[in-house]
């Protein structure tokens, strides 16, 4: 197996970050739970307005994921490449999202979610 060198992987980015949000709604009794059934879409919608309004579109992917894994803790996002995750409960957690990490670079520390493989 030919092993591939990091510096080949080091290619042009379409985006400096990428968003990657839970959309998956299941029933509100299912046993997994769901990001859509924990309110996630008011929030993603929220965090797209935003995202437009700060002129922050062309820089900022946002992708509208199926179910990330961790279904029990959402709503769950993703931001890359950094890899962080956040699960944000309200607006003004968006809008923290939005000041700390997307404008200001900072973790949004209060909303990080470490999560781990069981
Ligand atoms: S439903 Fe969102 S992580 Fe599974």
């Amino acid at each position: 197996m030919t092993q591939v060198e990091m510096s080949s992987m080091d290619v042009p980015q379409l985006y400096k970050r990428h968003i990657f949000a839970c959309h998956t709604q299941r029933p509100p009794t299912h046993p997994r739970g769901s990001c859509g059934a924990a309110g996630a879409q008011p929030l993603w919608d929220q965090l797209l307005r935003r995202i437009e309004a700060e002129g922050l579109a062309a820089e900022i992917g946002f992708t509208a994921s199926g179910c990330l894994g961790f279904c029990s803790v959402g709503p769950l996002m993703v931001i890359y490449p950094e890899g962080v995750w956040y699960r944000p409960k309200t607006p003004e957690d968006i809008d923290e999202i939005v000041e700390s990490h997307l404008k200001g670079g900072r973790l949004a520390e209060d909303l990080v979610v470490v999560l781990a493989r069981s």
